[in-house]
């Protein structure tokens, strides 16, 4: 469905080429200073612009319809919208019928029996992913004042993780009409001991939930990750230690070095979070694929036309941050929710 979190539940709505996507959040507490400025640093994050990045243009600047008065958050849902100025739907008049390999067109058209808007990819376009990192925006305000910080990066684009070399293959790839994956890596610092509520709650659960929502996200590890299944128990443990001038309950030890990313027993054990996303190339690329053709029931060829990412992860970090923002402060505050009302 389109909502996510208990505490701060975040509902997204929209599509790519109607009038307009937004999100509204609720949970969000009153009197938490709040502005339109508030969110530019982390949409401009996302935009494109870049080499490898898709032409369509839209000011990305949201409309505050409610949840703020006088600069300050008032406790009522907070709704953002982003009208869609620049879409040229044209584009995709012939991916009605044709869908494009690796998008979401084929099976959108069998599950919502052709009644869906795809034009721009509809509610499946990267664009909707605006809408999460503002939500990440608040999130990240709230997570201020626990001092949790997150960071993400990009570490890998087309299996090279020699920054110096992306602009070569991007450039290499675009001229071949193919498209780039790459890697994002995530950390939080300041993690406090003990957040997820395992069993189904469990903090690598939940991330990789908000992960997974991310279009185009193949994959997720944690720490050592897949490499860890070919370690020994001696090699993957995180050995405990002393941290001098700490007390009992306020984090005694901490792992030393990192092979469980932070978590657990789906429980944040104290050491920064640490994970890895792995992004797949567009799927939309210009270089012919073979498709199906829905309407003649025949094969066809297809060479996708309009505007692109050719490696759209790398808009990516601000919003597996923003995805990691929104889990936090969510179980922050089941945490502080559970203490207040002890039963
Ligand atoms: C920021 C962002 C931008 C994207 N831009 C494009 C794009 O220009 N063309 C495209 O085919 N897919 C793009 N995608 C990926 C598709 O949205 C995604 O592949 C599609 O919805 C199918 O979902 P899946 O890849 O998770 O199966 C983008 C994703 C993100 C997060």
């Amino acid at each position: 469905m389109n909502s996510f979190g208990q505490f701060l539940r975040v509902t997204l709505f929209g599509e790519s080429h109607g009038p307009a996507i937004g999100v509204v959040i609720d949970g969000v507490p009153a009197g938490i200073p709040l502005a339109v400025g508030d969110f530019m640093e982390d949409l401009a994050r996302r935009a494109p612009g870049a080499k490898g990045t898709t032409a369509r243009r839209e000011k990305d600047v949201p409309e505050i319809l409610s949840g703020v008065y006088e600069g300050h958050t008032t406790g009522a849902p907070l709704t953002l919208i982003w009208r869609n100025e620049h879409a040229r739907s044209e584009d995709y008049e012939r991916l009605k019928d044709i869908p494009r390999p690796g998008h979401a067109d084929y099976p959108a058209m069998g599950k919502y029996h052709g009644y869906a808007d795809l034009r721009g990819g509809g509610p499946f376009s990267g664009r909707m992913t605006l809408a999460l990192v503002a939500a990440g925006v608040v999130a990240k305000k709230l997570l201020q004042a626990v001092s949790l910080e997150i960071s993400a990066r990009l570490v890998e684009v087309g299996g090279e993780n020699d920054p110096k070399r992306w602009d070569a293959l991007l450039d290499e790839c675009a001229a071949k009409g193919d498209s780039l994956g790459g890697v994002v890596e995530c950390t939080a610092s300041r993690m406090p001991v003990g957040l997820g509520e395992p069993f189904f709650d469990s903090l690598e659960s939940l991330l990789s939930h908000a992960v997974f929502s991310i279009p185009g996200v193949r994959g997720i590890e944690f720490g050592d990750g897949f490499a860890a299944a070919g370690m020994k128990g001696s090699e993957h443990n995180d050995p405990l230690v002393a941290v001098p001038g700490l007390t009992k309950g306020e984090g005694t030890v901490a792992p030393a070095k990192n092979g469980a990313g932070g978590i657990n027993g789906g429980l944040s054990n104290g050491a920064p979070l640490l994970f890895r996303v792995a992004f797949k190339p567009t799927a939309s690329i210009s270089r012919p694929q073979q498709t199906y053709n829905c309407r003649t029931h025949t094969q066809d060829i297809l060479s996708v036309k309009g505007r692109h990412d050719v490696c759209f992860a790398l808009r990516t970090p601000v919003i597996v941050e923003a995805a990691t923002a929104l889990v936090l402060c969510d179980l922050v505050l089941r945490d502080r929710a559970a203490m207040e009302r002890p039963f």
